[in-house]
């Protein structure tokens, strides 16, 4: 078995830690690419192609794992090559995931879900071909939503546009707590049906917003762009956050 990369960043250098077999081999190509990017494969017995139309063609299954902006193009330039799987791990919307399923055949529209560094990553994956990587539950946790190409991306959507809007709902309540001089009971009285948790992980997620909150309301933006007519919380949330940008 064959596991080709296209990009080897965050993600694929914790796929490739992961995924630990005797019978697993791992290919990328450092063509144009960054020295940050060619320290990671350095540091790992990854073979090397001369080009990434190669590592498409040798591999069973390949992953693509570089950026929302490039992941079309990459799709295009290669996915044609590609006889095994063609697995995207970008965070595209479902937009995209369909364009890509116009260039690809067995393609498996995926999501790797939880902190990307951790020891147990959450991989959901939908498509008729996605019965084909349940053998990784060997090494990560994955899961079959349906055979429907589209599907973990929409979820992947919802699930970015519940926590990104409840972010904003937390920002904006622990503010006007501030303000009264009652942030710690506020985080007190919500722990007592939330969890010992709530505080901790309320303000890692406040400071984690603020820090990025650029990104974040693109991020909103293309969810109201995908849903918009169903959204009224949403459209709300992108309107606190813009407040936070200077
Ligand atoms: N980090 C996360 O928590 C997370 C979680 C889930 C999904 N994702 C998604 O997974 C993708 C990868 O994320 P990451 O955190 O691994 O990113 P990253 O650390 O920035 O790494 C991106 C990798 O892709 C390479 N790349 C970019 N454009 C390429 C192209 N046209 N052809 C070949 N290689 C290319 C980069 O090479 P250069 O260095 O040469 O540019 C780099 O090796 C993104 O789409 C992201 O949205 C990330």
């Amino acid at each position: 078995m064959i596991i080709g990369f296209i990009g080897f960043g965050k993600v694929s250098k914790n796929l490739y830690n992961l995924i630990n077999s005797e019978n697993i081999k791992f290919i990328t190509s450092l063509d144009n690419r960054s020295s940050q990017t060619i320290e990671n494969v350095n540091n790992t017995d990854i073979e090397v192609l001369d080009d990434f139309k190669q590592v498409a063609i040798k591999s069973d299954i390949l992953i693509s794992a570089n950026s929302p902006k490039n992941a079309l193009n990459v799709a295009k330039e290669y996915g044609e090559f590609v006889k095994g799987i063609f697995l995207d791990l970008n965070n595209i919307s479902p937009k995209t995931t369909f364009q890509i399923s116009n260039h690809v055949d067995n393609f498996v529209d995926g999501a790797i879900i939880g902190k990307i560094d951790s020891d147990n990553p959450y991989l959901y994956v939908s498509g008729k071909s996605a019965d084909k990587l349940l053998f990784l539950n060997d090494f990560i946790s994955v899961k079959k939503i349906s055979d429907k190409i589209g599907d973990v991306a929409i979820l992947k959507l919802l699930r970015s546009s519940y926590t990104k809007t409840l972010s904003a709902l937390l920002i904006e309540s622990s503010d006007i707590a501030d303000k009264y001089d009652l942030k710690d009971e506020f985080f007190d009285i919500i722990s007592l049906t939330e969890g010992n948790n709530f505080k901790k992980n309320s303000i890692s997620r406040i400071e984690n917003t603020l820090n990025n909150s650029k990104r974040k309301s693109e991020e909103l933006e293309e969810i109201i762009d995908y849903f918009d007519d169903d959204l009224i919380m949403v459209k709300a949330a992108l309107k606190k956050l813009n407040q936070y940008q200077f």
